[in-house]
């Protein structure tokens, strides 16, 4: 499979078109943007790592029967997908108190919640990405009812096999996002599961292993993003 047009250029992915208008390439760049791309930078490898990760993540949905926008890993950096409508919706799951969360509602970072989080916020680079409900999505037409439930449903379970997957590895899972979409009336997980997206510490020092070294300068960033890939894909 070839890569012809390119679709879209994203913060971390491009997309391209193949010879079938079914499925896209995702190739995934060592670009990284924080707070709203106001903090740009590279983190050598994460294309590599990230592409990856989020193959083997997915391939381990899959055989949970939860279904994934995922068909292949064609290459270092490539990845074979069925093209998504996607839905505007930035799906967040919490274990643990962090990030915005925190922020929000007072919350210590590392509190761990009595039971999952659950977020929506509206995929929109010029509003920030806000914090929506129900009834904005309704409002908004992002997505119907129907859409909303199953895509909680699908989120939690998701939660569930990951954290359980990932506490094998020796990785908290703090939270992460999901993004879903529609292709030939399915709904489907979509875009990318990787330490960009996930708030992920070491089980036995706490250590952040994730995007947030980045975000927060502390250093040993590739190093960290290498060490769950390590963690992840060693057979
Ligand atoms: P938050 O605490 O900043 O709301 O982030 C929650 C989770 O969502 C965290 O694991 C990082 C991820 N996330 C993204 O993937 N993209 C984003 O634009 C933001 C803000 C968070
Ligand atoms: N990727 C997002 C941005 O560039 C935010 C983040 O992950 O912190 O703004």
């Amino acid at each position: 499979m070839e890569r012809r047009t390119k679709i879209y250029e994203g913060k971390a992915k491009i997309l391209y078109e193949t010879d079938n208008p079914d499925l896209v390439i995702q190739y995934f760049k060592d670009e990284a943007t924080a707070f709203d791309a106001q903090k740009r930078g590279i983190i050598e490898h994460k294309g590599i790592y990230n592409n990856r990760i989020s193959s083997v993540l997915f391939e381990y949905l899959g055989q949970h029967h939860v279904r994934t926008h995922f068909v292949g890993q064609l290459s270092e950096r490539e990845m074979l997908v069925k093209r998504l409508a996607i839905i505007k919706i930035e799906v967040v799951v919490r274990n643990i108190s962090a990030g915005s969360l925190s922020k929000r509602l007072g919350l210590e970072e590392g509190e761990p919640l009595k039971e999952p989080v659950l977020e929506f916020f509206y995929k929109n680079d010029a509003l920030g990405d806000p914090l929506i409900n129900d009834d904005h999505i309704r409002l908004l037409d992002l997505a119907t009812p129907q859409e909303v439930r199953a895509i909680r449903k699908r989120a939690l379970l998701v939660n569930g096999l990951l954290r359980e997957f990932l506490d094998e590895r020796d990785l908290i899972l703090v939270d992460f996002k999901l993004e879903f979409g529609r292709h030939r009336g399915q709904l489907l997980l979509g875009d990318e599961i990787t330490p960009d997206g996930c708030r992920l510490w070491d089980k036995q020092t706490l250590e952040k292993m994730d995007k947030d070294r980045f975000r927060r300068d502390l250093g040993k960033v590739e190093e960290a993003y290498q060490e769950v890939y390590r963690r992840i894909c060693s057979p």
